[in-house]
């Protein structure tokens, strides 16, 4: 079977490439790389001994995009393509609105076009409104905090709205929670532009010695230990999630699933496993709350544990692990003659 990746070569996207390709599927893979390096390509086909089948172009682009489809049998596609940062978002919503909303449009104009009604859409926890019971199910009330989130919503509806109209599609939403970690080669990871918003991305290169220290944003939050509480899954776990939604896919039907592992934990339990697991310090300092934060956010993962058949199976000290030997293989990142081999 043929699969379509928007934005195969970003974070999310390559691990699900790897993913993909190791469960037999062919993919065919397009990315601007406005938000990712080629040289992820050839790290794919290092992992999974493949030659990957590759477009650069912009699913703004529709010529482009029909280009693709007239060439390829494509049967389902994984849209991940779109803009991501929340900081960003903020100051340019009308970009976020267009680039994501349109991307959309055009890939289900020519999805339709071409007779291919299989999609699963890369979503975010970050539907969910504030003041939901923890831990959140797929039905809890939603409401995106920022424009990037309101663009994932927004883009939920489009495509309950397009199912509607279209019964005969078939539509997946995953819901991510909060990815981490790397591909266990050290070949592929999160490569963030500047300096990292995220947590995981700061840590390692703290522990690198690139940052001088960690800003821990909140200590008096009502958890365990003050700081915020996150469902951290390990990328590959999923990555792996993809391919079961994919099957999913094979009939009719609307369906919305959180992908994360159903546990949460705080800023500290990631800071001190990362150093018990990597021998590595995280110096860090309190400072006071991130605005937009929510004190905790944790998924309960049972729907696509019962209706996909999948669950995270990898740990906390897992994802430290792989997040660090990610970093100490590319201290630049994907500048190819920058990585170290390691057997790690
Ligand atoms: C953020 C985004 C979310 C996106 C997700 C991707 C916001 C408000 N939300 O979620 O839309 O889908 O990333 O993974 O930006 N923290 C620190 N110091 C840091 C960075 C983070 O203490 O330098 C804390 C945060 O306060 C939070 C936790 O670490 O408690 C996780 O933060 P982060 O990795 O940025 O993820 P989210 O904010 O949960």
């Amino acid at each position: 079977m043929t699969v379509l990746i928007t934005g195969g070569a970003g974070y999310i996207g390559s691990h699900t490439c790897v993913e993909l390709i190791k469960a037999g599927y062919d993919i065919v893979l397009i990315d601007s790389f406005a938000n990712s390096s080629p040289d992820v390509i050839e790290r794919i086909s290092m992992i999974t001994g493949k030659t990957v089948t590759f477009y650069k172009g912009d699913l703004l682009d529709s010529a482009f995009l029909d280009k693709v489809f007239s060439r390829h049998s494509i049967e389902a596609v994984v849209h991940f393509a779109g803009l991501k940062a929340v900081g960003e978002s903020v100051e340019k919503p009308t970009s976020y609105y267009y680039t994501n909303l349109v991307s959309t449009l055009h890939l289900l104009q020519v999805m339709g076009k071409y007779d291919v009604q299989r999609l699963v859409f890369s979503s975010s926890a970050t539907v969910y409104g504030d003041g939901n019971k923890m831990p959140l199910k797929e039905n809890a009330r939603l409401q995106a905090a920022n424009p990037y989130g309101r663009t994932k919503l927004m883009i939920e509806e489009m495509l309950d709205d397009h199912y509607r109209a279209h019964p005969n599609w078939r539509f997946v939403i995953l819901r991510y929670f909060n990815p981490i970690g790397a591909h266990p080669s050290g070949l592929i990871g999160e490569e963030p532009a500047g300096r990292p918003n995220n947590l995981m991305p700061y840590v390692t290169q703290v522990a690198a010695g690139r940052l001088p220290e960690l800003n821990v944003f909140g200590a008096d939050y009502p958890t365990h230990d003050g700081t915020g509480v996150r469902d951290y899954i390990h990328v590959v776990d999923l990555a792996r999630g993809h391919i079961q939604a994919l099957k999913k896919t094979a009939s009719t039907g609307f369906h919305t699933y959180n992908l994360g592992t159903g546990r949460g934990y705080s800023v500290l339990d990631v800071v001190r496993t990362f150093e018990k697991v990597n021998g590595q310090p995280v110096p860090y300092q309190m400072q006071s709350r991130r605005a937009g934060d929510t004190a905790v956010c944790y998924a309960d993962a049972a729907k696509a544990k019962a209706e996909l058949g999948w669950e995270a199976v990898k740990t906390l000290e897992d994802m430290c692990r792989d997040a660090w030997h990610w970093q100490v293989c590319n201290p630049n990142g994907y500048r190819k003659k920058q990585y170290v081999q390691s057997n790690g």
